[in-house]
């Protein structure tokens, strides 16, 4: 098969997707097929353009085919490649775990901005691990915390070399119990915050793939992690500790109210490349 009749051809079937009904927008499919095409054959955005005759290797065709029809029952392209790239590593994904996200990074980036190679780190909500993982392999003794044992076997397994975060099972809303105090130079958390409420808008393949227990929280206490953070970050974190949170973005305000009642200093709004309120910064009192 030409690969210029299979990428018109699954541009147009995602745009038209029942499973995502009204089907994914246009320029969206475009990008999906491309990274698809990318991903699996190693061809560039533009390779059918600048070589109609390019065929698709036997091989690989019934792997784009099979990946094209889970497409199109909403799956995300990150689940069905088994991995996603987060600060220029490739993290290995599954249905247990949060696609790592770009605004992520701006945590991540903020983070290391303000530690030193030999700082403990406490990464809290850990997921996939992918900021324990940048935190641990730019020199930072992390340990990841999180409740579901399916996510800490993925975390586990990304396939780095170097010193690898240190991972617990552990209920963030239990508290910090289990920790020698004011042990650490960082705390960082990416917690569940979308409020039930917000499920409406949310698209169908966040909702139907990625697991709830990473997402969603109680609309009548949505802040009940950063809650947990704090009580945290009040008792682990050394004086002249940072802690950095990611936020909802319709929430910035009230999230660091938590931190500046629960004592903290230098509490701050950190904003995405959207302009969307995106990370809460704070620093326990020196
Ligand atoms: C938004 S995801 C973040 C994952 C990852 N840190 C990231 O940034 O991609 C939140 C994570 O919190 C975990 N989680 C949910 N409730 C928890 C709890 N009570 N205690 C600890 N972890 C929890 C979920 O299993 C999920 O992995």
């Amino acid at each position: 098969m030409l690969l210029r009749d299979f990428i018109s051809g699954a541009r147009l079937a995602l745009t038209s997707a029942e499973a995502m009904s009204p089907g994914y927008p246009a320029e969206e499919s475009k990008a999906l097929v491309a990274r698809l095409c990318k991903e699996v054959l190693g061809v560039e955005s533009y390779t059918h353009i600048i070589e109609p005759g390019f065929e698709i290797p036997a091989i690989q065709e019934p792997v784009l085919q099979d990946a094209l029809r889970r497409l199109l029952k909403g799956e995300p392209l990150q689940y069905i490649l088994g991995y996603e790239y987060f600060m220029d590593r490739r993290f290995n994904v599954s249905p247990a775990v949060l696609i790592p996200r770009p605004e992520t990074e701006i945590l991540c980036r903020e983070a290391l901005a303000l530690s030193r190679e030999g700082d403990r780190a406490l990464d809290l909500c850990t997921g996939s691990g992918c900021i324990a993982w940048t935190l641990s392999l730019a020199g930072l003794e992390t340990v990841g915390v999180d409740i579901s044992p399916e996510a800490l076997a993925i975390a586990s397994s990304q396939p780095f070399d170097g010193p690898s975060p240190k991972f617990l099972l552990k209920d963030v809303l239990e508290g910090p119990s289990g920790f020698d105090e004011g042990i650490f130079d960082l705390i960082v958390s990416n917690p569940p915050y979308v409020r039930e409420s917000e499920k409406a808008l949310m698209r169908t393949n966040v909702l139907d793939y990625e697991p709830s227990l990473a997402l969603f929280v109680k609309d009548a206490d949505p802040l009940v992690f950063y809650n947990a953070v704090a009580s945290f970050a009040k008792s682990l974190l050394k004086p002249g500790g940072h802690g950095f949170v990611e936020i909802n973005e319709a929430l910035g305000e009230e999230t660091a109210a938590v931190f500046s009642a629960a004592g903290f200093s230098e509490v701050n709004i950190l904003r995405d490349f959207n302009m969307k309120m995106r990370v809460v910064a704070f620093q326990k009192r020196p």
